[in-house]
């Protein structure tokens, strides 16, 4: 056992029908700390959260949380009890606003009771959305989106926020800005599993950081540890 970890995962092993894509894979987050799923395009990454989100059902493995195996669990109930993903491509609903598509977060019926302080808390966080709150949400550029996708998750009062490649596709300066909302959510308490093709700057944020290759866990270790890895500086920072 992991002490600390708010989630953990051993021998996770699946894929789609006869396609298999995890190979048994072991990694943990810590309470209240940042870990990192990185890695290349087709590794793994997605598939490993649609697994903890329960939208695709592992062939073998658990997957513990606060001490309990939840592979059986729905996605709703996961929903309710804090396990809350942000989906790759952020996926935001274009013609409802920014107030509509963060209504949509609140889904069950104890962040329906703080729709409004949750709401504020997101604007606090992203006053950018703030400023745009009655603004369809196509209207968004993509930094914005990935801003208000993240508020979503975050309106179901998550325990744990799964962030499935958040600076895909992002300018530079939009990266930065949610790389840094990122990290101000786990100084404030919250457990974050990020999934990133952007090595560096996740191993710069991570507690803990594991690189997923093929389907397998190839490294792992503290952001700082991997961030001075030969094999990685050399597979994945250009170095
Ligand atoms: N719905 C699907 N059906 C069949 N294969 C899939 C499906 N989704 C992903 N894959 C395959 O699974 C592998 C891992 O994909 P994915 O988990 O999306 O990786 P990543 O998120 O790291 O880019 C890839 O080879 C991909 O082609
Ligand atoms: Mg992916």
């Amino acid at each position: 056992m992991n002490d600390g970890a708010l989630l953990e995962v051993r021998g996770l092993a699946g894929g789609y029908g006869p396609v298999r894509v995890l190979h048994g894979i072991d990694f943990a987050v810590p309470a209240g700390r940042i870990a990192a799923l990185v890695g290349g395009n087709g590794a793994g990454k997605t598939t490993t959260m649609a697994m903890l989100a329960g939208l695709l059902d592992p062939d073998s493995g658990t997957i513990r949380y606060e001490g309990s195996a939840v592979e059986g669990w729905g996605s709703a109930q996961r929903v309710a009890a804090g396990i809350v993903l942000v989906p790759e491509g952020r996926l935001v609903f274009p013609d409802m606003t920014v107030e509509e598509n963060l209504r949509l977060g609140a889904i069950n019926r104890k962040a329906r009771r703080h729709t409004a302080q949750g709401m504020e808390q997101v604007y606090a966080q992203f006053p950018r959305l703030g400023e745009r709150r009655r603004q369809s949400a196509g209207t968004l550029s993509g930094g914005e989106q990935q801003m208000l996708a993240l508020g979503r998750g975050l309106m179901s009062r998550p325990r744990i926020l799964l962030l499935d490649e958040p600076s895909l596709g992002l300018a530079p300066m939009m990266v930065d800005l949610i790389f840094e909302a990122i990290g101000e959510l786990a100084a404030g308490g919250m457990t974050i599993l990020l999934s990133e093709q952007n090595v560096g700057l996740s191993l710069e944020l991570a507690d803990r950081a594991y690189v997923m290759e093929n389907g397998a866990i190839a490294l792992s270790g503290s952001g700082r540890d991997l961030l001075g890895n030969a094999e990685v500086r050399r597979a994945y920072l250009g170095l």
